[in-house]
């Protein structure tokens, strides 16, 4: 057969029949990116319920004696600065937030500076969230929104001064705080970018998985490396892609049942903090993106760190 000619193939690209198959092939790739493209659109309920798993909400405002509202906060978290208490963020007018404007709700999560113009403590990981999108941050409001009002009144922090003075946490975030969206790492693929997202800005695996200095920044040099210092002491493993300190021996479907079901490659069973993680958060997310994560923590670079519990 005969190469065409161009003046053939400009023919050809107007040919009704070969130009369906075109605008077709364009229709699917432009489906194909909105797909891709990391955060969810719509602001219905469903992609609000899945956004709100996604962000880990749950586990840090929802008291754990039994029966306790979900949202209505109250839950004590230890830190090394003292314990905070979670703040109710169900829709309740008076000592929820329902008097919120989706301004207000996307300022506290992404920036962390309340309706007043007061400074949130990082133990609410806004430092993660300021990488979402506004949509992902807005389908949240939208689902708390949809939830049922609880009068449950918010408790002071057991923290004491200086630390307890908020203003000084402008020192903190001038330092610590970088505000902004996501930036996948360069040349990653579709699905590792998702990933990523879901890692940083959603899920802030980072905020357990990652040590922290001593006023409670992240080390990023250290990034998923683990601690054995985490949150209420806790022993938090290297999650990056090393062979001997991380979990560099576990395959992406190891990764994937674990963040589903909390089994480990050698059936050992999931202990902590973790395990709230995945009942109310991994384990409610689809396939697709369990796997854009395990592609995601399979590419980062591996540290060599070994996570061990300090002798008593
Ligand atoms: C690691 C625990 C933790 C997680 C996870 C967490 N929060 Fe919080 N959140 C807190 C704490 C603690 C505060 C109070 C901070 C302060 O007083 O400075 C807070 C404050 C807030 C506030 C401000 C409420 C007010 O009355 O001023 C909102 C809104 C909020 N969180 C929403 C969310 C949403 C939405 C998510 C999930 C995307 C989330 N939080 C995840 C711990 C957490
Ligand atoms: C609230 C703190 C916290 C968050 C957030 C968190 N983890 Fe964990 N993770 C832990 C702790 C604590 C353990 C140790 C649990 C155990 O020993 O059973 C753990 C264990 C793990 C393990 C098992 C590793 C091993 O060697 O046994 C994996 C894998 C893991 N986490 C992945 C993740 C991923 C992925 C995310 C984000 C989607 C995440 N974690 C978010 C605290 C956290």
């Amino acid at each position: 057969m005969q190469p065409l000619s161009f003046g053939q193939k400009l023919r050809n690209a107007f040919d009704p029949i070969h130009s369906v198959a075109h605008l077709s092939t364009l229709g699917l790739v432009v489906i194909l990116l909105l797909l891709l493209t990391p955060g969810v659109v719509t602001a219905s309920e469903e992609a609000g319920s899945y956004a709100t798993a996604a962000g880990g909400c749950y586990g840090c405002h929802t008291n754990t004696t039994p029966g306790s509202t979900p949202f209505a906060g109250g839950r004590e978290l230890k830190t090394p600065f003292g314990s905070f208490y979670s703040p109710n963020i169900t829709p309740d007018i008076e000592n929820g937030i329902g008097s919120w404007t989706d301004e207000q709700f996307v300022k506290a999560l992404k920036e962390g500076v309340g309706p007043e113009g007061h400074l949130y403590f990082p133990v609410f990981p806004y430092t993660s969230y300021t990488k979402m999108t506004d949509e992902d941050a807005l389908a949240i409001k939208s689902y708390l929104f949809s939830l049922p009002p609880s009068p449950e009144k918010n408790k002071d922090h057991g923290i004491g001064a200086p630390l307890s003075w908020r203003w000084l946490q402008w020192g903190w975030r001038l330092l610590f705080f970088d505000d902004g969206p996501y930036v996948p790492p360069q040349g990653a693929s579709a699905e590792v970018a998702r990933g990523g997202y879901l890692v940083d800005a959603m899920t802030h695996c980072g905020e357990c998985h990652t040590p922290r200095n001593f006023v409670g920044a992240v080390d990023s040099s250290l990034y998923l490396a683990g601690t054995s210092n985490g949150g209420e002491g806790e022993l938090v493993p290297n999650i990056t892609p090393d062979m001997t300190t991380g979990i560099g021996d576990w395959s992406r479907g190891d990764l994937i049942s674990f963040m589903k079901n909390g089994l480990k490659p050698d059936f050992d069973d999931v202990q902590g903090s973790m395990m709230e993680v995945i009942d109310h958060g991994t384990s409610k997310l689809t396939d697709e993106d369990l796997g854009a994560i395990a592609d995601y923590l399979k590419s980062i670079p591996p540290i060599i760190n070994r996570v061990t519990r300090a002798k008593p």
